[in-house]
């Protein structure tokens, strides 16, 4: 299993001035910070990161969303990277996040759900390398 997993605080987390809680929660749950940056995503970068749900009806909200606001993009290491990261997030849906993880504090629909998290190891290594140079995780 990979050590590393990649995360965006969501537009509607820096809105609500979120990002600062959500990066402490991240920390002192053991996550380390490889690489951090302060992102505007643009509409093509937004459509091809979340291009496996092109076909969903959702998708043009996503992309809208996604492209409302600054977010922050970064690669994190911790032992499991990817499931700690997951359970810490909670269910897409913030109403049926568990109690204690980062959606149901931070999230206010299915949509605007505050973090998102790698689905697999797989998945992290395309993330982060869609953003950072190896050169750049330390
Ligand atoms: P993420 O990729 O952002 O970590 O979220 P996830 O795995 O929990 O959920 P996923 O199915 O990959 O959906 C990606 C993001 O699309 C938005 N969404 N909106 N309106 C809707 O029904 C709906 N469903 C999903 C959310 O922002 C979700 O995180
Ligand atoms: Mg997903």
């Amino acid at each position: 299993m990979s050590n590393r997993t990649f995360t965006i605080i969501k537009p509607d987390s820096v809105r609500n001035g979120n990002f600062g809680k959500i990066l402490s929660r991240l920390e002192s749950e053991g996550f380390r910070v490889l690489g951090l940056k302060k992102v505007n995503l643009s509409k093509p970068q937004a459509e091809s990161f979340y291009g496996v749900h092109r076909e969903r009806p959702f998708f043009p909200d996503l992309v809208k969303y996604m492209t409302s606001g600054t977010v922050y993009v970064a690669a994190l290491e911790k032992e499991g990277a990817v499931p700690a990261l997951r359970t810490l997030m909670g269910a897409t849906d913030p109403s049926k996040a568990d109690a204690g993880t980062i959606r149901k504090e931070f999230g206010s629909s299915i949509e605007q759900n505050a973090i998102h998290g790698s689905d697999s190891d797989e998945n992290a290594k395309i993330e982060i390398a869609f953003f950072f140079a190896e050169s750049e995780l330390m």
